[in-house]
C-alpha cells in the first residue's frame, strides 16, 4: 500500500502547480487525474460526439483506452497507445472534460486506473473526488481553493504571459460555470471531505502553500 495524498478543489486553484512541488520535496509520485478526464475527452471530441450525448460518450467509452506513464518522473498520459500529454491542457478540451466527466460510466472509466496508481506507489493525487470517493482512506487529505477573483487573475496572467488575447471577466464567468458543473453534478460531486484540511490559497504564496500542505504529510 502506498502513501496517499488526495489533493482536491476547484479548477484554478493551483493543486497541480502545488502537487508537483510537494511531490518533488517529498518523494513522492504527483498523478493528475484531470488529465485522464481530459484524455478521454479527447477521444470524444476526435469521434466528434457532443457532450449532451450520452448514450455516445458511453458507448465511446468502450474503445477508449487511458493509460499513463511515467518518464523521468513526469506524468505522460496515453490514449490508444498515443501519447496526448500536449494536447490536454486547451479550453475546449477542458470544457468537455467538465462536461463529459458528470457521466458515472466516465468515472468508472477511470477509477481502477486511480486506485491502482495509487495503491502501488506513494503519490499526491490530484482531482475532485479524490478524498470523498476514489481514496476514502487517504493518509492526508487536502481542500485546495481561492476566490473565483484571484483564480481568474492567475488564469488571466497564465493566458497573457502566453501572448493570448483574453477577457478577465470572461475568464470569471467560465470559472462559475466549471465550478457551478463540478460541484453540483449528480455522481461524485467536487466538496470537501470532512476530514480534509482546508487550505485557502487566496492570499497565499507558493511556497506558503506547498509548506502549509508538507507539514501535514509524512
Ligand atoms: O483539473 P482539470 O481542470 O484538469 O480537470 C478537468 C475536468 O475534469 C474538471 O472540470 C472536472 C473533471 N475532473 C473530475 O471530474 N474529477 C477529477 N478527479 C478530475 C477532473
Amino acid at each position: 500500500m502506498g502513501y496517499n495524498v488526495a489533493i482536491d478543489g476547484p479548477a484554478g486553484a493551483g493543486k497541480s502547480t502545488i502537487a508537483k512541488l510537494v511531490a518533488k520535496e517529498k518523494g513522492y509520485i504527483y498523478v493528475d487525474t484531470g488529465a485522464m478526464y481530459r484524455a478521454l475527452a479527447i477521444h470524444f471530441l476526435k469521434k466528434g460526439i457532443a457532450p449532451e450525448d450520452t448514450a455516445g460518450v458511453v458507448g465511446a467509452c468502450r474503445d477508449a483506452d487511458v493509460s499513463i506513464r511515467y518518464e523521468n518522473g513526469v506524468q505522460q498520459v496515453y490514449l490508444n497507445g498515443e501519447n496526448v500529454t500536449g494536447m490536454l491542457r486547451t479550453e475546449e478540451v477542458g470544457n468537455m472534460a467538465s462536461r463529459t466527466s458528470a457521466i458515472p460510466e466516465v468515472r468508472e472509466k477511470l477509477l481502477e486506473l486511480q486506485r491502482t496508481l495509487a495503491r502501488e506507489n506513494d503519490v499526491i493525487m490530484d482531482g475532485r473526488d479524490i478524498g470523498t470517493n476514489i481514496l476514502p482512506n487517504a493518509d492526508v487529505k487536502i481542500y485546495l481553493t481561492a476566490s473565483v477573483e484571484t483564480r481568474a487573475k492567475r488564469r488571466y496572467d497564465e493566458l497573457k504571459e502566453k501572448g493570448e488575447e483574453c477577457d478577465l471577466d470572461t475568464i470569471a464567468q467560465d470559472i462559475k460555470d466549471r465550478d457551478e458543473r463540478d460541484m453540483n453534478r449528480e455522481t461524485a460531486p467536487l466538496k470537501k471531505a470532512e476530514d480534509a484540511v482546508l487550505v485557502d490559497s487566496s492570499y497565499m504564496t507558493i511556497p506558503e502553500v506547498v509548506s502549509e500542505i508538507c507539514s501535514h504529510c509524512k
